[in-house]
């Protein structure tokens, strides 16, 4: 017959196609996931495949060793120049002669499935809004005379089916030594755009280009600024990175921020102004961490609350302050870089920003819906995101709350007397012993305890530096869990509970956490002051999380998420023991990392997600702390530890 079965792995779509078609030809008709870059030219070596021979019964086939043309020069001079894995061919040059099975391995699919290493490990499907095009211009013709672009973006429609592509300036003017530099041949990098925006070239080169096209996924907080720089041709995240919000020196929360706006004209302006380069510090510091030159920083996803949201945007705030709580926009939005006077990323750069939920509750916790999915799950689950505000998520399958607590710094180390952001040096994990008193401790960059042999040799350069917010949250838990700290958060005195570690600071006491003499560092304490921080900000996330449980109408939730973009994970047991969240079975309170980071980078990493979040988000119902007088109720119980009134059964 002249037509042959083609069975490609592990899709498992099937077709026949007439005898001589190319396989990547047969993967488009399919819709099987083969990349190509160059269009089919043999040059970019994306849409490599494995052909398998022999019996296939699970197919019902056989494949003939000639069910393939044999290699053409043109996969002759590829292999012999830059290299092939054996049994592979390329996919845009070998055409199909019989019935044959073709694997298409996970480095030449475009929506290659990234693991993200989270409590629940899921996939990221790669769809990322900028890719490479690799296309081939028709040269100009004095008989028809048309534009150099007009020509491109007619190449970019015949090759690459992009309709109506837009480019800057800037774009504009390279153009014509670009075209004529590559002979006519040009590698685009392009913007898919959006319902909003036209397709955008964002940078181009002579000939076929395969370099670096690198995203930074942003987690804007109050008090810390956490950003991931990825690889969006594969989703690899290739470094990791935070800075203080420079903000904090205008107000430690939200609401002073805004009480500086309200108070000093021009306040806004400066505090728009010191966040953007805080941001765009921390691209080149996170581009330099990774060895890449953050101008292949083609786009940014940005998440935040709504004041963080108006102030990068260069939006007063104000309204932010006083109900009804309006945002000046809730939507998501696409915008250039360089109007967030982002200088260091590539000058055509965009930025996305998630859209918010409402008034007080962000793209921050829009992106921890993005990332834990709690409108899919069958139990009732609880996911706090901590932060200086802490974000906090009720529900399941038929309905989902959100609402936003105003926690203050304390879990991220900030209003704490040793407290730091999380980062090396910094004491993580705490333990206590409830006999002798004695504390042993981890501190981020060594994986060993402070009672380790090789402990002061492997902390040596690192120093031992402070303690942050994980460390800070099991420090009071176990102090309390020890008696060295009663259920109304008072330190004893060294004869109360029998340790010298118990001394006296001013008219309160404070427990000696390491006495740095030793290594030459400084004391770390856990002062009065420090617990009363911790029991506010605990107090507020523990209302805030019942509130929603008041409006759900329920007494108990089946599983709790703890998200954070500080430090290492939060520990459940000891979130518990301090009465941060509300009873769970133990198996079923999980940390799940950075949850707001996480789901900036599947929007950086995947357009279609932000399509979904955009629809989501109208589904989740906002519930407004501020304005609730069982708030307050809520929060005065919270004080105690863990809780005046509630119990925990699941800690006996
Ligand atoms: Fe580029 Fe085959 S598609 S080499």
């Amino acid at each position: 017959s002249d037509d042959a079965l083609v069975i490609f792995t592990p899709s498992g779509k099937r077709g026949h196609f007439p005898l001589g078609t190319p396989v990547l030809s047969a993967a488009r008709q399919l819709g099987v996931d083969l990349d190509s870059v160059c269009g089919g030219r043999g040059i970019c070596s994306k849409c490599q495949i494995s052909p398998g021979y022999g019996e296939f019964p699970k197919h019902g086939v056989t494949v003939a060793e000639d069910a393939l043309t044999e290699w053409n020069a043109v996969e002759e001079r590829y292999k012999s120049k830059r290299g092939m894995l054996d049994g592979r061919r390329l996919g845009c040059q070998a055409r199909i002669m019989g019935d044959v099975v073709i694997d298409v391995p996970p480095e030449s699919q475009v929506h290659k499935q990234v693991i993200r290493k989270s409590a629940a490990e899921r996939v990221i499907a790669m769809d990322p809004a900028t890719r490479l095009l690799y296309v081939e211009v028709a040269e100009p013709d004095m008989h028809e005379p048309t534009g150099d672009f007009e020509r491109l973006a007619i190449a970019l429609r015949d090759q690459w089916q992009v309709e109506d592509v837009a480019a800057d300036l800037a774009i504009l003017r390279r153009l014509q030594p670009t075209l004529r530099k590559g002979e006519w041949k040009v590698t685009v990098a392009l913007h898919k755009g959006n319902h909003d925006s036209r397709p955008r070239i964002l940078d181009l080169w002579p000939g076929f280009h395969d370099g670096a096209i690198l995203g930074l996924a942003v987690d804007l907080g109050s008090t810390t600024i956490a950003a991931h720089l990825c690889d969006l041709r594969d989703g690899r995240v290739l470094a990791s990175g935070g800075v203080m919000n420079p903000q904090i020196r205008f107000g430690e929360d939200l609401m002073s921020r805004v009480s500086y706006v309200m108070m000093n004209a021009g306040g806004d302006v400066e505090m728009t102004r010191v966040v953007r380069e805080a941001l765009d510090g921390l691209a080149q510091s996170i581009a330099a961490e990774a060895g890449a030159d953050p101008a292949s920083i083609y786009e940014t996803v940005v998440v935040c609350n709504p004041v963080m949201h108006h102030l990068l945007l260069g939006i007063d705030p104000v309204e932010l302050g006083q109900a009804p709580f309006a945002l000046a926009t809730s939507g998501s939005l696409s915008l250039d870089a360089r109007d967030l006077d982002l200088k260091s990323v590539n000058p055509a750069a965009r930025v996305y920003m998630l859209p918010c939920i409402a008034g007080h509750v962000g793209a921050d916790a829009a992106a921890v819906a993005l990332s834990e999915q709690p409108g899919q799950s069958e139990e009732m689950v609880l996911i706090v995101d901590v932060g200086t505000n802490a974000e906090i998520l009720l529900g399941n399958k038929s309905r989902v709350l959100a609402c936003s607590s105003p926690t203050g710094p304390a879990f991220e180390g900030a209003q704490i007397s040793s407290g730091q952001r999380a980062a090396p040096g910094a004491i993580e994990r705490v333990e206590i012993d409830p006999v002798t008193k004695e504390p042993r401790f981890r501190v981020i960059g060594s994986d060993l305890w402070s009672d380790d042999p090789g402990f002061a040799a492997a902390t040596e350069r690192l120093g031992i530096t402070g303690i942050c917010g994980s460390g800070i949250i099991e420090a009071v838990a176990e102090m309390r869990m020890a008696g060295l700290v009663d259920q109304g958060g008072l330190i004893g005195g060294p004869d109360q509970t029998g340790t010298a570690r118990c001394i006296a600071e001013g008219r309160t006491h404070a427990y000696v956490l390491h006495d740095g003499s030793a290594d030459g560092g400084p004391r770390i304490l856990v002062t009065q002051g420090d617990i009363r921080a911790i029991q506010l900000a605990k107090s507020a996330l523990y209302a805030g999380a019942r509130l929603l449980m008041d409006e759900m109408g329920i007494d108990h939730v089946d599983r709790v998420t703890l998200a954070g973009a500080f430090g290492a994970h939060i520990s459940p047991k000891h979130a518990m023991v301090l009465g941060m969240i509300p009873d769970a079975p133990l198996d079923k309170v999980t940390s799940a990392g950075n949850a707001a980071g996480t789901g900036a980078r599947i929007a950086l990493c995947n357009v279609g997600a932000r399509d979904q979040i955009e629809a989501t988000v109208h589904h989740i119902h906002k519930v407004e702390t501020a304005i609730e007088p069982r708030f307050q109720e809520h929060f005065v119980n919270a004080n105690a530890i863990p809780h005046a009134v509630d119990g925990f059964p699941s800690l006996a």
